[in-house]
């Protein structure tokens, strides 16, 4: 991997940086995580019209369904830390390694009650937390989707999974939001559609230029962990 003291002085060598930037550059992937029970409802309208994105665009793409599955919430055992995986073989230990390999992760969820559905939050409270694996840099967007109301306080909630793991958030012309209730009908909003092409593009743009900033500055120094905070009593 090329740093930022790399000897240029060489014309082979920085033609060999270049082929070597351009091959990591161009090689960039997209987990997308679908939340709803509708393997091809409404949700998945949002991330297939995102998909046609990345693939025009030479972007390599998976999607998961978390349809449904019964995927447990996490009971706080700690033993993720010693096991390195959660301790429930499911779904959550399957998307680990796909999460780990992508350069980008999309998260689409139904809004139910103004949140995100259950069995997603699920998935993702256990996929963060036991994970171990650099998360730094990593892309992140969320997409949600909804009959009428609850959208923004759904796209907040998703965003809080990146925002608290270093990954820097892809953003749109406008909330990451399509309506719909049955499937069909969001293939119907033209603007949620838009929307979500648009977050597609923009999510390529900042992976190419994460990996550029990557190769050429590596990535940002990282604070250790579990240091004290104000409430703890040695603090
Ligand atoms: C339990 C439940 C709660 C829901 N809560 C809301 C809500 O708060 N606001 C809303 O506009 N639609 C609500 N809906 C409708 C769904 O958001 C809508 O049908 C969904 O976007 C369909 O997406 P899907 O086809 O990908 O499952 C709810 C649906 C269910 C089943």
């Amino acid at each position: 991997m090329r740093t930022a003291d790399t000897d240029f002085s060489c014309p082979f060598l920085i033609l060999q940086n270049i082929t070597m930037m351009e091959r990591n550059v161009s090689h960039m992937k997209v987990l997308l995580i679908n939340g709803s029970p509708h393997e091809k409802g409404c949700t998945y309208t949002a991330l297939h019209e995102m998909e046609k994105v990345f693939r025009e665009n030479g972007v390599e793409t998976e999607l998961v369904s978390v349809g449904t599955n019964p995927i447990r919430g996490c009971i706080a055992c700690g033993g993720c830390r010693k096991k390195g995986a959660c301790v429930f073989s499911d779904l959550v230990n399957e998307i680990a390694p796909k999460f780990e390999a992508c350069d980008g992760l999309v998260v689409g969820s139904p809004v139910y009650y103004a949140s995100a559905n259950a069995t997603l939050v699920a998935l993702l409270d256990r996929l963060f937390y036991s994970t171990q694996f650099e998360k730094t840099m990593k892309v992140g967007a969320s997409v949600v989707c909804a009959r009428r109301g609850g959208c923004s306080a759904t796209f907040d909630q998703l965003n809080k999974f990146f925002t608290i793991t270093n990954m820097p958030i892809a953003s749109s012309q406008y909330w990451n939001s399509i309506h719909g209730r049955a499937p069909g009908d969001a293939d119907r909003d033209e603007e949620g559609k838009q929307t979500m092409r648009t977050l597609a593009r923009n999510m390529t743009f900042l992976m190419r230029s994460i990996a550029l900033g990557k190769e050429k500055y590596g990535l940002p120094q990282l604070e250790p962990r579990w240091v004290p905070t104000s409430s703890d009593p040695q603090a």
